[in-house]
């Protein structure tokens, strides 16, 4: 299914050295006719990193996107009973994130995003970026690929000498994953 016109939530997390890529994938969709709806965690709104300044970094994305971000729970609830979006993307995904994702807890905007998106049985993809997707995550990751709805962007290992537990998503599919997720297909291959 395109992505023209649809109606796309963008969550961000902290992993911020991917903030650069997910900024590429934003522009990619924008040109698509995707409708994109930013959504920042708690974290990320109150760190700033040698990655950069995450003020601008929001700004620029408002500016790309066309769309204010949501900021808080309160923000993000109506989601669920309003059930604007289409599909909606955790990209980057935190190994936080994945974890209380995977065990039901919902204590930021992208979390209570992903509670009320789930709640209406539309498709939720993770763009995964964590140092411990094959450490002390690796359970939740499998159990996140067993939730109905839910869909991955196609990943792998970045640095198996130096990081040999973390797991980093293909940015450049982001697009097609998005596309066959709508269709209810998991893309394949899904480990790269
Ligand atoms: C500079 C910096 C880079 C980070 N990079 C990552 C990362 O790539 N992946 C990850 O899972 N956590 C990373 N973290 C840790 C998360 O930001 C931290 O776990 C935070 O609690 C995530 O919250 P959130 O998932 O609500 O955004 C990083 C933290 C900092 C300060």
């Amino acid at each position: 299914m395109k992505l023209e016109g649809m109606k796309i939530g963008l969550a961000f997390t902290g992993s911020f050295c991917t903030f650069d890529k997910i900024e590429t994938e934003v522009k990619s969709l924008v040109e698509k006719g995707g409708d994109i709806y930013p959504i920042f965690s708690t974290n990320t709104q109150f760190t700033n990193s040698r990655f950069g300044d995450t003020g601008e970094y929001m700004k620029r994305i408002s500016d790309i996107t066309g769309h204010e971000p949501i900021l808080s729970l309160e923000e993000a609830e109506p989601i669920g009973p309003k059930g604007y979006l289409d599909i909606l993307l955790i990209a980057p995904c935190t190994g936080n994130t994945l974890a209380k994702l995977a065990n039901g807890i919902t204590d930021s905007p992208v979390l209570m995003a992903a509670k009320a998106h789930l709640r209406n049985s539309k498709p939720l993809v993770i763009s995964l970026s964590t140092n411990d997707a094959l450490g002390i995550n690796f359970k939740n990751v499998g159990e996140l690929f067993n939730v109905k709805n839910i869909y991955f962007v196609p990943f792998g290992q970045d640095d198996p000498v130096k990081k040999p537990n973390s797991m980093i998503a293909h940015t450049h599919l982001i697009a097609d994953t998005l596309e066959l997720a709508l269709e209810g297909k998991q893309i394949q291959p899904v480990i790269l």
